[in-house]
């Protein structure tokens, strides 16, 4: 049976929702599913403004079949050609065969690549800022490439001022009825998943997210529709600005993230006692994460949303222990900068921990690295606590 919502009496929601996924793209944890999201206008053409993942075909055809009512579908615009939004393409321009692929040319090839249907007989090859009308709306389409794929684009509504957003703006978690991110509380529930959402998988691009920004703040927005998560159409402006900050690598808050790589508890010691010095000088809210049992994604969303960063590890093998070389690593891929870094290392016989954890976060644009490394050799003693208090002095101080 369909499951579809009225965004306005023209335009209809027509996705799915996805609570069955245990890994989104195969690497995200998403303990609270998530949904791909599709429109359907219903102006004198009909438009379907992107498909959905395989794993919700069925809703999605049904959903599909009940808004346009028997009525033919003219249009498919096609905003990225990622599986999420276009497993089901293949399907639409089977059912739908007068069915148009309104799409830009880098598109195209993507499109062969994916699929062996006729894409050039059925393709309208759109430009930046071309329009097409379809009876009382006009739309206009914004070239996006590199957020996050090369092909994207983003389609406006300039009749209703309705930007269709594509990735950006998405959120993983799944819709729970309420379409809408003003009927939800976004802030408290969602963001976080949100902000994990954006920098882990488009967080590396930001030089492209802001370009779109640019090109975006020059419309009249009413209504953002994204690929996943809630619709915008209030206070849109929080979550434009939610965007500027982290495309542009700055943190959101003065806030410090402490994570630790420890094998039999010293260096995690090492970590909690530094935790509580960092509160006993007014820190507050600190977030301490074990990195062998947080996933990557939660630390670089952490990572993203602190100023001040603490990396604590054990020496492994002659190097740093793996689950947090992966994370530095994983960090540095994502393009993470600005922020102030402390180092803790431990090891029992030939510590390096410290050194190539600094090697790999000078790789990193603009961080500045406090001085005050500590240095623990297997446990930690009591005469280290001054040097302890020195870091924690050091990093408090770097938040004023
Ligand atoms: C597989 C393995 C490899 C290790 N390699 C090194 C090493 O190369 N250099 C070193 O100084 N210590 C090495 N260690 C020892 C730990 O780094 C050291 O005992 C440290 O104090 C452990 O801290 P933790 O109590 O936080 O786990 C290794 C330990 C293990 C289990
Ligand atoms: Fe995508
Ligand atoms: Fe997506």
């Amino acid at each position: 049976m369909y499951c579809v919502k009225k965004i306005k009496e023209d335009l209809f929601w027509v996705g799915g929702t996805d609570r069955r996924l245990a890994l989104f793209e195969n690497a995200y944890p998403i303990p609270r599913g998530i949904s791909y999201n599709a429109y359907v206008l219903t102006d004198e053409k009909t438009v379907l403004f992107d498909t959905v993942d395989r794993a919700v075909t069925d809703q999605f055809f049904e959903n599909v079949e009940a808004v346009l009512g028997g009525r033919p579908l003219d249009y498919v615009v096609v905003n990225h050609m990622e599986p999420d939004h276009c497993a089901t393409l293949g399907e639409i321009v089977r059912r739908y065969p007068e069915a148009q692929v309104v799409c830009n040319a880098k598109t195209i090839p993507i499109i062969k690549q994916f699929y062996n249907f006729d894409i050039d007989s059925r393709a309208i090859v759109v430009k930046e800022k071309e329009t097409l009308s379809t009876g009382k709306h006009t739309l206009t389409f914004m070239m996006a490439p590199m957020v996050h794929w090369p092909e994207v684009m983003v389609t406006y509504d300039m009749t209703d001022k309705i930007l269709f957003s594509a990735d950006a703006f998405g959120t993983f978690g799944a819709m729970n009825g309420n379409l809408f991110a003003d009927e939800v509380n976004f802030e408290r529930d969602w963001l976080d998943d949100a902000r994990r959402y954006y920098t882990n998988i488009v967080g590396k691009y930001g030089p492209s997210v802001q370009t779109l920004l640019k090109k975006a703040s020059a419309l009249e927005i009413s209504m953002v529709c994204p690929l996943h998560g809630p619709v915008w159409r209030e206070n849109i402006e929080w979550y434009v600005d939610k965007y500027k900050t982290w495309s542009s690598y700055q943190p959101e808050e003065k806030a410090v993230m402490i994570v630790y790589g420890s094998i039999y508890g010293n260096t995690e010691n090492a970590a909690n006692i530094l935790a509580c010095k960092l509160a006993d000088r007014g820190v507050k809210n600190i977030a301490v994460y074990d990195v062998s049992g947080t996933h990557p994604s939660t630390m670089i969303s952490e990572a993203f949303r602190c100023s001040n960063l603490v990396f604590a590890s054990a020496t492994y093998n002659g190097g740093i222990f793996s689950s947090m070389e992966h994370l530095l690593t994983d960090m540095k891929a994502h393009n993470l900068q600005n922020r102030t870094v402390a180092l803790l290392e431990n090891g029992s016989w030939g510590v390096l921990a410290g050194k190539l954890m600094k090697e790999i976060i000078l790789g990193m644009k603009n961080m500045n690295i406090l001085e005050q490394t500590v240095t623990v050799k297997s446990s930690l003693k009591e005469s280290q606590m001054a040097e302890l208090d020195a870091l924690a002095d050091a990093i408090a101080e770097s938040m004023k």
